[in-house]
Formats: C-alpha cells, structure tokens, sequence
C-alpha cells in the first residue's frame, strides 16, 4: 500500500497503521534488530567477539549457547529467567532436571555482560544478549544467521517446575516430541528442523545409556563404538558428539545419521523411525539449503516466544541476579 498524500489512499493507509499499532499493542511484539543502534550501538560487536572467541578456544561452546537460548525461550519465555543463580531464598531454574550438570555457557554471558554494561549501562538485556549470542553461536560454527529482533526485558522470577515440565525429555517418542512443541506453538515440520540443532554439541551417556542397550533401531557397528564409553553402568558423564560424523560443523549430517540408525538419542532417531517425520528428514538429508533456510525461520520463532517487553521486567545489571 502506498501512504501518497491523496486523501482517499491517505486514510485507507491510516486506517492501516491504525490496525498495525493496535494488533501490536495487543500482543506485546518486539522491535526491530535495530533497536540499539543509537542507545548501545557496540552490543552487536562485543556479542559477536566474544561469541567467536569463545567458540575459537572451544567449538563445543557454541553449541551450548545455542542450547542456553532454547532452554530459557521453552521456560516461561525468552525472559533469560535460566541465567538467575540459585540462592538461600530463590529458586532458580538452573536446577532443573534437564539442566542441572548439563547447561553450560553462563560465564560466556557473564563476559558479555560486563562488556556491555561498560559501553552503555542500563540498556541492553540479559534476554537480548542471550537471543543475539545464541544466533552467533550457529553462525561461528558455520550455520544460518537470521535477524534477532530486540527489545525482550528480563524477568524478575524463575519457574524451576515449568523447567522440569517443559522441556523436551531424550526418551521422548515421535508422538511426545510432536506434543510437546506444539505446546509452545510450533508445527512439527519446525520440531523437525530445530532438531538439527543436535548436529553440534555433545551428550552424556546418561542421556543416550538406553538407546545403546534397549533399542533396536541402532547401527550395530555404531553402538559398539560407544559402549566403552558409555557402559551398561557407570561413566553417567562421559561425552560423546550428537553428530558423530561432523561434531563441530553446523551442517546436515544429523539428518544423513539418522537415515543409517546413528541417531544418539533415542528422541532424534524417532524422527526417522518409519513414522510422519521420515520425508522430512530425507528432504533435509538431501538439502542443506532447505534445512538451513527452516531452521533459521524456526529459531526467529523460538526467539518470540513470551518476551516481556514495555515497563514489564527489568534489565538487570548483573544477568545471575534480581536488581
Ligand atoms: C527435540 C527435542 C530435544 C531433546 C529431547 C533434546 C535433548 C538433549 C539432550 C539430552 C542433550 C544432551 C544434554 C547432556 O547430556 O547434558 C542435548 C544437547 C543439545 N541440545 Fe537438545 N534436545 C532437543 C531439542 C533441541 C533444540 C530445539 C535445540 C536448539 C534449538 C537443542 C540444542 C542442543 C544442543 C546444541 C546440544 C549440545 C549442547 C552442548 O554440547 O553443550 N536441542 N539435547
Ligand atoms: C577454553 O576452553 C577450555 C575447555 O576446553 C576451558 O576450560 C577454558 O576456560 C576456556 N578458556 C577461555 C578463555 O574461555
Ligand atoms: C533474599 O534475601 C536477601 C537477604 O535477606 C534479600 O535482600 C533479597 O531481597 C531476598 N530475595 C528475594 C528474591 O526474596
Ligand atoms: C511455570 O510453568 C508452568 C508450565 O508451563 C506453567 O503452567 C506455570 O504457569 C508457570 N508458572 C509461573 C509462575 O509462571
Ligand atoms: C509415546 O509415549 C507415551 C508416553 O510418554 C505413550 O503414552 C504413547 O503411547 C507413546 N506413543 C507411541 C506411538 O508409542
Ligand atoms: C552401520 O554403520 C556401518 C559403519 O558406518 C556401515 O558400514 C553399515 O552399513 C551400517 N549398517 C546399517 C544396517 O546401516
């Protein structure tokens, strides 16, 4: 629609406007990625230094930053309610089943933080900071990059049972990983694509013990492999990549391992385990383009999920604790 001054386009595009304001209003939106161009215009540099130099010392810390970004986003929204430290008399979300042990990259944020902090205190926060490390964390490891719109405030609560009940479990079948999405509003095709995830990154052998012992759609030659490390019992912690061909590349192996039964997880090899997902993973397998593509709408989504935004929250000085 053009907004000329003639008087009848004039007000059919006020009237647009108008509707624009209001259905923005309604649903709390976020603003654009450039939101801190004149307020904390260094944000996007100190964010992606320090995201490329973490992941240059240490590949796997993209993949943990990533994971970060999910684990706050499916709690209560993106309110970066995952970074509040436990204390006497708070109960945080770090504690949580799925991401006790396990969840790493705080002190990445940390850096960050301080970092902007002393370039324009008070600005940026810690919700932001994390959506905008957790998009240059996949771009380091040689993934999609998308525009991360800004504006997310930072929660004054945490919700340690919503992190034990909302967050997706390993031995989920196809049908619960379907459900468990579209709880939070995404379609199964987006389930499938923000998977692939799991083609940087590293699991316990207590995430994966019962897919090398029970299940039977697992490539014989890979699962002895793994044994050694991950024993019937004991060595809970030992690491092995979720992407066993090419763990530190953001690429579509994943897809391509599951199509040969090297899924780690029992919920990855679900998703080509002969039920509704298995074109999907095929389509991926076949086109890194597409994958690429899907994934990076899907993580726009995830991105925009619950943020608090206006006068609600805050934007707290230090991202571990209350102001
Ligand atoms: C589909 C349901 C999902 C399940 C059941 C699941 C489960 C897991 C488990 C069990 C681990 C290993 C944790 C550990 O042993 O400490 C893991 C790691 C990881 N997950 Fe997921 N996940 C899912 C979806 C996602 C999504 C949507 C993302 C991101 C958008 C993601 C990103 C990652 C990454 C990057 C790692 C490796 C982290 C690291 O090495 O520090 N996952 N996931
Ligand atoms: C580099 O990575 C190692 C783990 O590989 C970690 O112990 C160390 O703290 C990291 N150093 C920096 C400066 O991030
Ligand atoms: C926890 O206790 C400290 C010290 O007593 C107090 O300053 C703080 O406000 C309390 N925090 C919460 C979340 O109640
Ligand atoms: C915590 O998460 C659960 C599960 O999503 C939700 O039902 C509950 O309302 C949340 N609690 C708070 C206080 O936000
Ligand atoms: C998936 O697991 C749930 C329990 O988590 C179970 O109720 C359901 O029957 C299972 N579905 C299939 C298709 O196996
Ligand atoms: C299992 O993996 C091995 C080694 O990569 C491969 O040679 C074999 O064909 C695979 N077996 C099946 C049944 O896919």
């Amino acid at each position: 629609m053009a907004c000329s001054p003639n008087t009848a386009t004039f007000m059919s595009c006020f009237l647009f406007i108008m509707l624009f304001l209001h259905s923005g209003t309604v649903s709390s939106q976020l603003s654009s990625p450039s939101l801190y161009l004149t307020t904390c215009p260094n944000v996007y540099s100190i964010v992606h230094a320090v995201v490329n130099s973490a992941v240059k010392n240490e590949s796997r810390m993209g993949a943990s930053l990533l994971r970060l970004f999910f684990h706050d986003c499916f709690v209560n929204g993106c309110d970066a309610s995952i970074l509040l430290d436990d204390t006497t008399n708070f109960t945080g979300e770090k504690n949580a089943g799925a991401n006790a042990n396990s969840v790493r990259g705080y002190e990445v944020i940390d850096t960050i933080k301080t970092q902007v902090e002393e370039a324009c205190e008070g600005k940026v926060s810690c919700a932001d900071i994390l959506a905008l490390a957790a998009r240059d964390a996949v771009v380091a490891l040689g993934g999609p990059g998308w525009p991360v719109n800004l504006g997310r405030r930072d929660s004054t609560a945490a919700n340690f049972s919503g992190a034990n009940s909302d967050l997706p479990s390993p031995s989920f079948n196809l049908s619960d990983l379907i459900t468990s999405f579209k709880n939070k509003g995404f379609t199964t095709k987006e389930m499938v694509a923000l998977s692939g995830s799991h083609t940087i990154g590293q699991a316990r052998c207590l995430t994966f013990r019962g897919r090398l012992y029970t299940d039977n759609d697992i490539n014989g030659t890979f699962a002895a492999a793994l044994t050694s490390s991950c024993p019937s019992s004991g060595g809970d912690n030992n690491l092995s990549p979720l992407d066993t061909t090419t763990p530190t590349a953001f690429d579509n192996a994943y897809f391509k391992n599951l199509q040969v039964q090297k899924g780690l997880l029992h919920s990855d090899q679900q998703l080509f385990s002969g039920g509704s997902t298995d074109s999907q993973v095929t389509s991926y397998a076949s086109n890194y383009a597409l994958f690429r593509a899907d994934f990076a709408g899907a993580m726009i989504k995830m991105g925009n999920l619950s943020p608090l935004t206006g006068s609600s929250g805050q934007i707290r000085a230090n991202c571990r604790v209350l102001n």
